[in-house]
């Protein structure tokens, strides 16, 4: 969700903000916009859509200067138009803001402000801000004193970046409950919401911490606490692997990250034995385990409990983070929090993981994109290193999620066996052509369900969750033993059932439950090691061992939605109205 950028150099950095913000793209926007200070004076360039129109925009009316802010809108108050852009400006012209969050109390402070006799252009949370800061820097005030005060007044959550035409040289940043980092370069600072922001750039940063107030300039950065309190700071060495992402020769990232599974899958079951012993120690001495999580990330903690079931014999719960109010008086000081989340940035996961935190409950975290608040704010982390997931359907972080709480359950798991998975994974990718010809016979349906039992259901969730987001067609996962408990009243002739159906314990339940489908007039699409006489298509599946066909599954999945909706022209990589990092609730 929105995505920041603020720079201050010694050179023009227009070009750099515009990059900045092609890079933060993935995030998931509907508007995009640049502030410079530009001969002394604030300059805004703004448009609702790509950050393409905005580059558009720029070069018909240039801004340069060497500070500046840029940002990518997604929307929460106010309709998407240039007007609700970021960043926003004071009456006076001297203060710019962009921010990431919501901003709680907007509507009272925007109130008294009018009184006071500002103007206010836009229908945003934000620009109060913009505002409130013209007040105190006139009174005096420099920019962290502005920054604390501000704090005191807003209600929220924000990442905020702000810029005023009296401080040319420095930039104002804030955070509570919202990312922001600070790259460090050669004469210069940007801020930014993720590191893909400067990774181009520098590979030196510093991951403020939460609840804090900093100043930077092209050589210095200072940082407070809310309170006004002194906060060190390290420069960390971005890894590697963090590196630039690059299609290499793929049509879309999604099928980049689809076809790397075999690796990651690899990398992240042969990683620490250490600190997966660890994860399971803890997770043996519980009173009581709930996995947290949204998305993809939740139906992966779905497997994450049966394997835990099976395996170790533990009883835990899978929370929806959104949720977890309702489970809230469970969390005590022997529960143990799994927070599952691929970008660590999840707010809804961060907010349960904070009111676990407060009752006293270890946090297990598990994150791909590292570092992030949830991996700041875990006991015990484990990085799924499945390498930056650019696609915002989730892909390798779903299938390495997996391997991970896989691993933890079954302890007697060795090299042989992780080899193994990874060759069949291979296998599943290479049915790529019968996927596609499978999803020139669905593309044009209105509605596809589907349908599978235990580790099958989590896999069914997925599928159709997949289909939703890649392809836009209304998908529905169902446990196959519910089928008749309702939504066998949906199948009318031609109604396409992926039928997922390995050779487990499920196989001949699932089978019948197929048939009682395709006596409706479903077309059934068995997703299966060995073909059956009531398929009418078949995506083949090479033959594993039970605990292993998650794995296998989830490639013919993804890769099904993947070429649905490049039959269907979807926009792949950033699917209409979301976002690859869920910041605001
Ligand atoms: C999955 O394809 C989605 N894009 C989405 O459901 C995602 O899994 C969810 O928003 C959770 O994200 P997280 O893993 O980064 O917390």
């Amino acid at each position: 969700m929105c995505g920041i950028i603020g720079r201050v150099d010694y050179r023009d950095i227009s070009p750099n903000l515009i990059e900045g913000l092609r890079r933060l793209e993935y995030r998931g926007y509907d508007s995009a916009g640049i502030a410079t200070l530009d001969g002394g004076k604030i300059r805004v360039v703004k448009r609702a859509g790509t950050v393409d129109r905005l580059a558009e925009a720029f070069r018909s009316s240039p801004v340069r200067g060497t500070l500046g802010i840029a940002h990518t809108r997604w929307a929460t108050h106010g309709g998407v138009n240039d007007i609700n852009a970021h960043p926003h400006v004071s009456c006076d012209g001297k203060v710019a803001v962009i921010h990431n969050g919501i901003i709680e109390n907007f509507a009272e402070l925007k109130s008294s402000l009018r009184r006071e006799g500002h103007d206010f252009v836009s229908e945003t949370d934000t620009e109060v801000v913009a505002h409130l800061s013209e007040d105190i820097l006139r009174e005096g005030d420099d920019l962290m004193q502005t920054g604390l005060k501000l704090a005191k007044m807003l209600k929220g959550q924000y990442a905020l970046v702000i810029m005023n035409s009296d401080n040319p040289e420095r930039l104002l940043g804030m955070r509570h409950n919202a990312p922001l980092m600070v790259g460090v370069g050669r004469n210069y600072s940007v801020y930014a919401s993720d590191v893909l922001g400067f990774i181009d750039e520098t590979k030196r940063a510093v991951f403020l911490e939460d609840d804090t107030v900093s100043v930077a300039e092209r050589n210095h950065l200072e940082v407070r606490s809310l309170g006004g309190l002194p906060r060190d700071y390290k420069v960390v060495d971005l890894a590697e692997e963090l590196g630039s992402p690059d299609k290499k020769n793929f049509e879309h990232f999604t099928l980049k990250e689809i076809h790397e599974q075999p690796g990651s899958i690899l990398r992240i079951m042969k990683q620490d034995p250490g600190k997966v012993t660890l994860f399971r120690k803890q997770l043996e001495e519980a009173k009581r385990i709930f996995f947290v999580a949204a998305g993809s990330s939740y139906h992966a903690s779905m497997l994450g409990k049966i394997y835990l079931s099976e395996h170790m014999g533990l009883y835990s719960d899978v929370i929806l983070a959104s949720e977890y109010r309702s489970y809230e008086r469970w969390f005590d000081e022997g529960t143990v929090l799994v927070a599952v989340s691929q970008s660590g940035e999840t707010m809804d996961v961060l907010e349960a993981v904070r009111a676990g935190k407060e009752k006293g409950c270890s946090i297990l975290g598990v994150v791909n994109h590292a570092p992030s608040s949830l991996e700041r704010m875990s006991d015990t982390v484990v990085n799924l290193r499945a390498g930056q997931e650019v696609g915002v359907a989730a892909t390798k972080s779903f299938t390495s999620q997996v391997a991970l709480f896989y691993s933890i359950a079954n302890k007697d798991i060795d090299d042989l066996e992780v080899e193994s998975i990874s060759r069949a994974v291979s296998d599943s990718l290479a049915q790529e052509e019968a996927v596609k010809s499978i999803a020139r016979e669905i593309a044009s349906s209105k509605d596809i369900y589907f349908l599978g039992r235990g580790k099958n259901f989590p896999l069914a969730l997925e599928g159709a969750l997949k289909m939703k987001e890649l392809a836009y067609l209304h998908a529905e996962g169902i446990a196959a033993g519910e089928l008749k408990h309702g939504p066998l009243a949906l199948i009318e002739k031609g109604t396409p059932l992926i039928l997922i159906n390995p050779d487990d314990e499920t196989h001949d339940d699932t089978i019948s439950n197929g048939m009682e489908v395709k006596a409706r007039g479903g077309v059934l699409i068995g997703v299966a090691p060995d073909t059956h006489g009531g398929y009418d298509y078949f995506i083949r599946i090479p033959k594993v061992l039970p605990d292993h066909y998650p794995l296998v599954v989830a490639v013919p999945l993804q890769l099904l939605a993947y070429h649905t909706a490049r039959l269907l022209r979807a926009n792949i990589d950033k699917p209409r109205n979301l976002a690859k990092s869920v910041t605001v609730k």
